[in-house]
């Protein structure tokens, strides 16, 4: 007798129709695991002990903040963003994922990161992630937001900030990568050299053809590491540590962070900065 055949369940293709952009933006852009993974354990190493409170500014759909309750039955997280759109979408699809208790411990704001408001202070980290905050291209913007997350934080908090830089963030390129089910396009459209400024955009692919084109858009000013962390020094931060990555065999890097006075000029970096009060 003919074995019976088991009936599999394919997951539907993705087309630019069916597909949300939040969703492909988490799966193409976050690595939230692992940027708690480097919250939890260089708070820890910094304060010796486990940080409670994070406030993820720029939060978007939250995922980090998701993340953060998810991690630890006690751990709150206060989410930050201008866009009630996307607060919006992150209540539906990522605060959904949480237990109700989960839920419980986080919140978020519609409002300026720059004006938290009171739920906004107290904590022991403030996250500013995804080079959000390049959004500020005047300089006294930028220090003026890093001197109110000086005065917002709690007691013996740090504000932790990820970087991009080496040549290839100073030219006009564009970079596509395979995701399960899509392509993910990083467009670096345009960079004036004169003042920093560029302009990125991120478009999706799909295997039939289609594109979710300029999914997100970016006007950002471009800073150097030395240029912000003269930034924090100037909104009153007393230190600054940069976080350099580790290599691997084969020279790429591998997703360990250390503290590091000198790097290689690599033609691309991602670094964490953490900035002390
Ligand atoms: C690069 S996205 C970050 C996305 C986020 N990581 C996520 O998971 O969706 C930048 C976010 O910053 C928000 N934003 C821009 N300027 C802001 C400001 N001054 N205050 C608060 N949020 C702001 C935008 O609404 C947008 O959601």
């Amino acid at each position: 007798m003919a074995k019976a055949k088991k009936k599999r369940k394919t997951k539907p293709k993705l087309t630019a129709k069916t597909a949300d952009r939040h969703v492909l933006y988490g799966l193409s852009v976050q690595n939230v695991e692992a940027e708690i993974d480097f919250v939890e354990q260089t708070f820890e190493s910094l304060r010796g002990r486990k940080a409670g409170l994070i406030r993820e500014d720029f939060c978007g759909t939250a995922n980090s903040a998701c993340e953060w309750v998810r991690r630890r039955r006690g751990n709150r997280a206060v989410g930050v963003d201008l866009c009630a759109e996307t607060l919006a979408w992150a209540r539906e699809n990522n605060l959904t994922t949480l237990s109700d208790e989960e839920r419980g411990r986080v919140t978020l704001l519609e409002r300026d990161v720059r004006d938290p408001g009171p739920e906004g202070r107290g904590a022991d980290v403030v996250l500013a992630m995804n080079f959000s905050y390049w959004i500020f291209r005047q300089r006294a913007e930028m220090v003026g937001y890093f001197r109110s997350v000086r005065e917002s934080l709690g007691k013996g908090g740090v504000f932790i900030l990820d970087h991009y830089g080496g040549s290839d963030a100073l030219t006009e390129t564009v970079e596509d990568r395979e995701i399960d089910g899509f392509t993910y396009v990083w467009d670096q459209h345009r960079y004036n050299p004169i003042n920093g400024d560029m302009t990125c955009y991120i478009h999706f692919k799909f295997p039939d053809g289609t594109k979710m084109k300029r999914a997100f858009e970016y006007h950002w000013r471009h800073y150097t590491l030395p240029e912000i962390r003269d930034c924090l020094l100037d909104a009153g931060f007393r230190r600054t540590i940069v976080y350099w990555e580790g290599e691997d065999e084969d020279g790429e890097g591998n997703g360990e962070f250390a503290p590091a006075e000198e790097g290689d000029a690599d033609m691309a970096f991602i670094t964490y900065i953490v900035a002390e009060p």
